[in-house]
């Protein structure tokens, strides 16, 4: 994938654009501003996400989990042991260990942005499930992507779990399923799980946890950004806001400024009035129908889906 960031501008002025992370510093300087959530994931950042997955108002990963294990023996028998299993975003590999002493694959290759949390979290993994040969690969999932030749072209399983997908606007969800299909072949299938849409106070609450780690989270960018471009946003100048934003069907994050103030970092400044944000994920939700329907057009005919009770969370096993 060419085409800039999902949250950044469609049009920026070419001189702003070069440099190492130029998207990012071209979305800082854009009105409105906007900063892509893969900025979200350095060290300190996949940490804070791991313990925003245990937080009692962020209901999907654990759901997730209870789905997985409610139709363990279901998905085993759709998957043969012996495949290879792809997890696109593997963060610490945990959710891989299930999967693994699940579906017995032979090859288990971890990608993700975030090398350091990937690496440890591999090595786990290989020592937990010795029988996996288990590869980490460090990829920009939002770029083309290149798996090493030695990895097998049949019977590849992606798993991309977490409602990540969510993270991509429908249009780039669906390049994004339609480049994971070319990856797999006609006998592959697609491990998806997804965020269905539900009672609004639910969603908020889950992107508003009382103990402010999603706040933290969120306000980490900033330090990431620093670090990255040598800029010299304060924290503490920054709020945390999320809402559902229903026209669109989405959980929107924005750091909103909390005075006047100036960012700078070598070649370029960047104004913000009290009140003014910079928006930095989307998280959609979709109905049963519309991931259903979104696989079919990127090419899974068949879809297979499992819904919690209380019809919060979809996992799907899509084939071509
Ligand atoms: C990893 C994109 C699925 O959208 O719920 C959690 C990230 N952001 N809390 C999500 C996230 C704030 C998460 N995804």
């Amino acid at each position: 994938m060419d085409s800039p960031e999902e949250l950044a501008p469609a049009a920026v002025p070419t001189a702003e654009a070069h440099g190492p992370h130029a998207d990012l510093a071209a979305g800082l300087l854009a009105t409105p501003a906007t900063a892509s959530p893969k900025y979200f994931y350095d060290a300190r950042g996949s940490a804070l996400f791991e313990q925003i997955t245990r937080l009692p108002e962020y209901y999907p990963t654990r759901t997730e989990q209870h789905i997985l294990s409610t139709h363990a023996v279901a998905l085993a028998g759709e998957i043969a042991p012996g495949a290879t299993v792809i997890e696109w975003g593997a963060g610490n590999c945990d959710k891989a260990r299930q999967l693994c002493s699940l579906l017995a694959p032979a090859r288990f290759v971890a990608l993700d942005i975030s090398v350091e949390c990937l690496r440890e979290g591999a090595r786990r993994l290989q020592a937990a499930c010795p029988a996996v040969q288990v590869s980490a690969l460090a990829a920009d999932l939002t770029a083309e992507l290149a798996l090493p030749a030695d990895v097998p072209c049949e019977r590849r399983v992606v798993f991309y779990p977490g409602s990540s997908i969510g993270n991509f606007d429908p249009p780039q969800a669906l390049d994004l399923l339609r480049r994971m299909r070319r990856l797999l072949g006609r006998d592959g299938a697609l491990l998806l799980g997804v965020d269905l849409l539900k009672p609004v106070p639910v969603l908020e609450a889950a992107y508003n946890d009382a103990a402010g780690v999603t706040a933290a989270f969120n306000r980490n960018l900033l330090r990431h950004a620093n670090r990255l471009l040598g800029s010299d946003f304060a924290e503490r100048d920054w709020e945390h806001h999320a809402f559902f934003n229903a026209a669109h069907g989405r959980i929107e994050m924005h750091l909103r400024a909390l005075r006047d103030l100036v960012v700078r970092w070598p070649g370029h400044a960047r104004a913000f009035r009290r009140g003014e944000s910079i928006h930095t994920e989307n998280s959609h939700k979709y109905s049963l129908g519309g991931i259903t329907d979104l696989l079919a057009r990127a090419g899974f005919s068949q879809a297979q889906p499992w819904i919690d009770a209380q019809g919060w969370y979809a996992v799907l096993l899509a084939r071509p």
